[in-house]
């Protein structure tokens, strides 16, 4: 079987500048503000240091970063989980990279008492949505079960970069 790049592996602390690099470049890919990748370099090195937060990484220099967070919530015993942030570098897409870093996000979440998982994925987005189908996720199957996401930001947010 042919050797991948693209091992996966739970970041560490020292994985903050990679992470921050993918994400930054995703917010620019999908014309998205981003603070720039020192900025989220900073915010992650805070993050990644805490019980509430990780990421899986595939490829060294990485390829694909999946960012997941943690709350707890009264339905439940163990943690709520987001999944913030899911990316595959353009030319990497389609090869099996997500896909790696997906179930190896589902392997830790499961480790650490994990009881729900939760993503947001725009209504246009349908190539995710089936990703994510494939992979066991659920939502917005009928009309009548349609959900939407409200926010409303109580600062400026980031300028962009
Ligand atoms: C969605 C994404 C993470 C999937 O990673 P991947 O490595 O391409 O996925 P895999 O190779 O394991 O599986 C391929 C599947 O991903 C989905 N996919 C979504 N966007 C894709 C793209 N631009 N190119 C290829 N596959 C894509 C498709 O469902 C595809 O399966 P298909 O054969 O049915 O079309 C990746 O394509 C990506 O980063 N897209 C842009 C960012 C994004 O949409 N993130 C999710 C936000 S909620």
């Amino acid at each position: 079987m042919a050797a991948v790049d693209w091992e996966v592996r739970r970041a560490t602390v020292d994985d903050a500048a990679e992470i921050a690099r993918l994400l930054h470049d995703f917010n620019v890919e999908f014309a998205t503000p981003s603070p720039g990748a020192d900025v989220l370099e900073a915010r992650l090195r805070t993050l990644l240091a805490a019980p509430t937060t990780f990421a899986i990484l595939a490829g060294v220099p990485a390829h694909a970063v999946a960012l997941v967070t943690l709350r707890t919530n009264v339905w439940y015993d163990g943690a709520v989980a987001l999944l913030d942030e899911m990316y595959v570098v353009p030319e990497r897409r389609g090869e099996g990279i997500g896909s790696a870093v997906l179930e190896q996000m589902l392997k830790v979440a499961i480790d650490i008492g994990v009881d729900l998982v939760e993503i947001n994925v725009d209504e246009i987005d349908v190539d995710a949505q089936r990703f994510y189908r494939r992979h066991g996720f659920s939502g917005n199957e009928a009309p009548a079960e349609r959900a939407f996401y409200f926010f409303r930001e109580l600062t400026g947010g980031d300028d962009p970069a």
